[in-house]
């Protein structure tokens, strides 16, 4: 296995071939960090689908630079007339592909796509347009296009075991949000209600998010939306609050699906409170819709009328978007999709989720998808046995919602250690958080380190790795503090003014203190070393 010191070094050379001439560049180089001592089995190459390296040996026959440029280029995603004809851009991309590699990446929304899907997105598809639906085209020329894309509804309804007869698929969008954008303009006229799980309980922002001083998501803007929320104390979604909520609102809409909820979903009961008043249910499984897939979450099919996705998550596809609808439903929503919403379907994309649907339907999809989920209680134990707290105490599905407000933290300052660490989660809000703006948690899923090959022992390593990060931040935070004291007591004027200890003054510690440097750089040498063991999927 190549090692990232070649990387480093490769662009080195890149931008010394180049003067240099732009920032952008000497951060590629900094991103390009050389890969530490091993202190971890060097390759585990646990994970990768024999098709990634029959893909591997067609790309690098195929490719067309000299033999000394290509000696020198890093384990790349980039082609190599790409690093010849915009060797600029071929860096900053190369980087990205270090990063990916070198780091821990627990953004419980990602994953790691695999090389069919990705050598689809590059084809051809990309050059055709097809406005319009199957066999009903505004352009010539769309005979394969048609094949294509029936084939991709015919997999998606298969995936989910539904019967034409009773559901439609549009696999056009192109991506979650227009997605569910797509069945709002379709089943509801402006200022009708919808009722979604608030954004800080764990909702999404086009489940119809407002503050009081702004309407944030267009969904709240055209539409009148009230959220229900989940239970402070238990994290859990409070279906009785929620009943009482739809009595009154009666919403036309209610949205089941969540960005941040670790927990499974009463559909049933979602689905009686909708009857109850009268509204049409959708779920947005975006999060989940690769575990529905494999059978390891419940799936939503029995009971909602509408259910949207993203494919990029835990399904491993493309970044795209489907909507499956009841029949009677599909007619407005195909329409909303096309002409109402988006132009030209977006061609490579519905190909490479037609792979991706493939992939899912195989067995080793559905132990991937078990995978997934055992990682993340793997993770969720290893969290708690060192002293961690979780929202609802734990996980039934890909994701953890780490709560630092225990340790005196945000979970932006955890973040931010965990980031110069190449740890990346994002900070997200807790069940009681009263700052949405400064959330009180992290957000860490298990989906594409589970695609690289890493087990449940694996995930205590993870887990020792980000309670070690939440460590520093703790002691980074106790420094900023006594700095800020020692400001105060020298009557500095801004000083005087803050009551707590201000993200940039935790980053300031990050940057400056030298006990502090010399741990995030212990730890990120650590956790480079033991990440770049394991393979990546979608490579050239
Ligand atoms: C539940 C849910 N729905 C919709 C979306 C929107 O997807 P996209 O970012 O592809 O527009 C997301 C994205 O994270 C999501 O979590």
């Amino acid at each position: 296995m190549r090692t990232h010191l070649s990387a480093a070094a490769a662009l080195t050379a890149a931008c010394a071939s180049l003067a240099c001439p732009s920032d952008a560049f000497s951060s590629a180089v900094v991103a390009a960090r050389q890969t530490p001592q091993a202190q971890y089995p060097a390759s585990r190459h646990k994970m990768v689908a024999s098709a990634e390296s029959s893909h591997a040996e067609t790309s690098s026959s195929s490719s067309a630079i000299s033999s000394d440029a290509a000696a020198a280029r890093p384990p790349s995603s980039t082609p190599s007339f790409l690093h010849e004809f915009d060797p600029e851009l071929s860096v900053m991309i190369d980087a990205e592909d270090g990063r990916q590699r070198n780091g821990l990446e627990l953004i419980a929304s990602e994953n790691f796509a695999s090389a069919a899907v990705r050598s689809v997105l590059g084809s051809c598809l990309t050059n055709k347009y097809s406005e319009g639906q199957v066999g009903r085209r505004y352009y010539g020329g769309n005979e394969y296009i048609d094949q294509i894309e029936s084939l991709c509804m015919d997999r998606a309804l298969g995936l989910y075991g539904l019967s034409p007869d009773e559901w439609g698929v549009n696999v056009q969008p192109y991506s979650g949000s227009p997605a569910n954008f797509a069945v709002y303009t379709a089943l509801l006229s402006p200022h009708d209600r919808i009722m979604g799980l608030d954004l800080p309980s764990g909702g999404h922002l086009t489940h119809g998010f407002q503050t009081a001083k702004r309407k944030v998501s267009a969904t709240s803007v055209y539409f009148e939306s009230m959220p229900y929320v989940v239970s402070s104390e238990t994290g859990l979604i409070d279906y009785d609050d929620l009943e009482r909520r739809a009595r009154m609102f009666l919403p036309k809409l209610l949205i089941a699906g969540a960005s941040a909820y670790p927990r499974e979903w009463d559909y049933a009961r979602m689905r009686q409170i909708a009857d109850s008043v009268g509204a049409i249910l959708m779920v947005d499984m975006a999060h989940i819709s690769g575990l529905v897939a494999g059978g390891v979450a419940d799936s939503p099919f029995a009971y909602a009328d509408v259910v949207t996705s993203t494919t990029h998550k835990t399904l491993r596809g493309p970044r795209s978007g489907m909507i499956f609808a009841k029949r009677e439903y599909m007619e407005a929503i195909d329409s909303a999709v096309f002409p109402s919403l988006q132009g030209g379907p977006h061609n490579h994309q519905i190909a490479a989720l037609a792979v991706a649907l493939k992939e899912a339907a195989t067995p080793e999809f559905k132990a991937y998808a078990q995978t997934v989920v055992d990682n993340a209680q793997a993770l969720g134990r290893g969290l708690t046995d060192r002293g961690n707290v979780l929202a609802t105490g734990g996980t039934e599905n890909h994701l953890l919602l780490w709560d630092v407000r225990p340790w005196g933290l945000t979970g932006s300052k955890v973040e931010k250690v965990l980031d110069l660490a190449s740890v990346t989660t994002n900070k997200n809000s807790i069940p009681g958080d009263t700052s949405a703006i400064n959330p009180g948690g992290v957000r860490v899923g298990t989906a594409a380190l589970t695609t690289r090959g890493l087990n449940e022992q694996d995930f205590d390593v993870v887990a020792d790795f980000l309670h070690r990060g939440c460590q520093i931040a703790v002691q980074a935070q106790s420094i900023a503090m006594q700095n800020l004291e020692a400001k105060k007591a020298q009557g500095d004027e801004d000083a005087l003014k803050k009551k707590k200890v201000l993200l940039k003054d935790f980053v300031a510690v990050l940057q400056n203190d030298s006990e502090i440097l010399a741990k995030i750089e212990k730890l990120r040498t650590e956790v480079e070393a033991f990440a770049s063991g394991f393979d990546m999927p979608g490579s050239c």
